[in-house]
């Protein structure tokens, strides 16, 4: 594993779209439109040319989306589709499609010409609206953090086909003009077994936009061995006069000590929250206090999986790392000693990717001494079980900002 300093953008939301510019094929898919009798039939179960080239057009996006996931044996899948006709006033609620790999809809008719009304800043009739899939991430945001905003809202033409994951929950906005609004709504949905779904696709030349990233900072300090080898010092003297250091993390005021390596240590850790805000433009006066304090881990000693309520990041420092070598026996997944981060995006896991990739729902690292990692405080976290007798020393810290109301 390279360390560099980087910040990594996990599990962003892949949103695919495309504006068709075809409009021979929009005339026929609203005239079928208009000639159905049945709007809830399955759309592609159709034999029609204009249906067909829809199919192709979807299944070679399915097929970038896979791509895109690091997927390697992609599943067989097939489309399920009806006519969505959105008379006046009517809305789709905020919703997602259970089982689903996919959502998509392909606009027909789209009308704009809404009467006169006093509208909100996120009202936007007949819009389509997605919604950040991360429950809370909202919560301490800041302007012009990446959790800030939580909607994507697209305005809809014709001939425009849209995907997105089937977790995300969408919002169609009431239709507020007078004619309707009329769409193919459709969903990529896992084949059974015994039925044979659609294995290859054409390469797709659409954009695929990946909102809503999870920020994962990771580096390695510059000339850490000597700081390190008195932070060492440091805690095994705190730990003689508190045997419960690690547990005890409240009393824990690690940053306060005084000494250079902790101040060195500090340092280095408020140049990464300032690179932090940095990278995302946030160009404002922010202040933040830091809270920190030291562990030791031993043989067997793991944390569970949480969060770090009230706080804006939380991280931490490598001090000390056992040698990979163990005679324990452990399950492939959960390497020993290592930190994983749980994808945060409700119903992500629900579907199953390679491990190892940024999209798998565990994201594993095997930290080195000197390194330094730091991440939004609402991500689950845990710490696997240390299987060595060497003693694994790290000191966490959370970020606690000091609100002012220029930060809204
Ligand atoms: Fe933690």
């Amino acid at each position: 594993m390279q360390w560099n300093d980087e910040i990594i953008g996990l599990w962003p939301t892949a949103v695919l779209s495309k504006p068709l510019a075809d409009a021979s094929l929009v005339a026929k898919l609203r005239q079928l439109a208009a000639d159905t009798n049945s709007p809830d039939a399955d759309l592609f179960t159709l034999d029609d040319p204009a249906v067909a080239r829809l199919r192709e057009e979807i299944s070679a996006a399915v097929g970038a989306y896979f791509k895109r996931l690091e997927v390697e044996t992609v599943p067989t899948w097939k489309l399920r589709g009806r006519v969505d006709r959105l008379p006046y006033g009517a809305s789709q609620g905020l919703k997602n499609a259970p089982g689903a790999y996919l959502r998509g809809v392909f606009y027909l008719e789209t009308p704009s010409n809404t009467e006169s009304l006093q509208l909100r800043g996120d009202t936007h009739p007949g819009d389509l609206t997605l919604y950040d899939p991360r429950p809370g991430f909202n919560m301490l945001s800041i302007k012009g953090d990446p959790y800030r905003n939580q909607a994507l809202s697209v305005r809809p033409r014709p001939g425009l086909l849209l995907l997105w994951p089937a977790q995300v929950n969408d919002f169609r906005h009431p239709n507020l003009s007078r004619s309707p609004q009329l769409s193919i709504g459709f969903e990529v949905v896992p084949c059974a077994n015994e039925e044979k779904g659609v294995a290859e696709a054409t390469e797709w030349t659409g954009e695929i936009n990946e909102m809503w990233p999870t920020g994962l900072v990771k580096r390695r300090l510059p000339q850490h061995e000597e700081p390190n080898r008195e932070l060492i010092g440091l805690i095994d003297d705190m730990e003689r006069s508190n045997p419960d250091l690690t547990t005890d993390f409240d009393t824990n005021r690690f940053r306060d000590l005084g000494h250079p390596a902790v101040d060195w240590l500090m340092s280095h850790i408020n140049r990464s929250v300032t690179e932090y805000f940095k990278q995302f433009k946030m160009n404002y006066p922010i202040s933040w206090e830091i809270a920190s304090w030291s562990n030791i881990n031993r043989f067997g000693d793991y944390h569970g999986p949480h969060t770090h309520p009230w706080s804006y990041l939380s991280g931490t420092y490598y001090v000390q790392i056992p040698g990979t070598e163990t005679d324990e026996e452990y399950q492939s997944e959960l390497p020993p000693a290592c930190i994983s981060y749980r994808d945060p995006r409700a119903g992500s896991t629900a579907l199953t990717y390679p491990a190892g990739s940024r999209f798998s729902p565990n994201f594993t690292i095997r930290p080195v001494p000197g390194a330094l990692l730091m991440w939004p405080s609402a991500v689950y976290h845990f710490v696997h079980p240390n299987l060595s007798t060497e003693k694994r020393y790290s000191i966490s810290f959370n970020i606690h900002l000091n609100f002012q109301p220029h930060y809204f």
